[in-house]
């Protein structure tokens, strides 16, 4: 893949960052990785899985866990910034991938069941701090690695990836998403490549659709009526996207 970009080798340690565990299990179970409860700290929630890909990947996937006190998982900027720190710190991978599901724009031609790849710099639509220098840091714009060649051999779309802490919208946001000319909408993506972009990490963003944004259904129910198809559908494509970096695709060219 040309997600070579400015790496200096090929991708063979591999973090992969999920918020949520519905979206992760396809994937686990499939791969039948194991969890790794020496990594990490244990006084946080999160949930961390090692295993081995093809002939030659290490992998560490981690998941955010759950709050104990409202029962659910914890989505969002937050853990997923918490965590990722936690992944890279502890495992230096060369390449980082927040995993997902997210919301997608039937006016950019996004349906249900597709898998992006982000094609530019991850931003940030909930972020509106109107003074001098600090509106552009709100909006935000972290690294993504070229992903053109890598969506080609895998069948991915490509698009921009727009985070926020919300799972319903503003006409605001909306205004942002569509001023950053992003096609998917989520919730941790840009927190977890502002961690990589601090730590050096090449990073992607890698979403199935839940939901469209701009469709007539309810986003909490088509979200919900669609969370494990969508999630079916991301393992499938990580699992092609870790068969083309076995192969050596995304090698740098040293
Ligand atoms: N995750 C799935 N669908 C989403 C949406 N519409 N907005 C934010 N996060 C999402």
């Amino acid at each position: 893949m040309d997600l070579a970009g400015d790496s200096r080798g090929s991708f063979k340690r591999i973090a992969l960052l999920f918020a949520m565990e519905a979206e992760a299990r396809p994937f686990v179970e499939r791969l039948g990785l194991s969890q790794d409860a020496a990594f990490g700290d244990p006084r946080l929630p999160f949930v961390h899985y090692r295993g081995r890909y093809g002939n030659s990947l290490e992998l560490l996937l981690s998941v955010n866990g759950r709050d104990p006190r409202f029962g659910v998982d914890n989505i969002g900027t937050e853990p997923a910034t918490l965590n990722a720190y936690v992944t890279l710190r502890g495992f230096a991978p060369q390449l980082c991938i927040s995993a997902g599901t997210a919301g997608g724009f039937r006016s950019r031609g996004g349906a249900i069941g597709d898998v992006y790849v982000s094609d530019r710099p991850l931003r940030f639509h909930d972020r509106r701090i109107p003074l001098p220098g600090f509106d552009a840091y709100g909006v935000g714009s972290y690294p993504a690695a070229p992903s053109g060649e890598l969506a080609r051999a895998v069948g991915l779309k490509q698009g921009g990836v727009s985070t926020g802490n919300s799972l319903d919208h503003t006409e605001k946001c909306l205004e942002l998403i569509e001023r950053g000319g992003a096609s998917v909408k989520e919730m941790e993506a840009a927190a977890i490549a502002w961690v990589a972009w601090c730590l050096g990490t090449p990073f992607l963003a890698l979403k199935a659709i839940t939901d469209l944004v701009d469709g007539e259904h309810a986003t909490e129910e088509e979200f919900l009526r669609n969370l494990e198809a969508a999630s079916r559908a991301l393992g499938e494509k990580l699992h092609r996207v870790l068969e083309y970096l076995d192969r050596g695709g995304g090698q740098a060219a040293v």
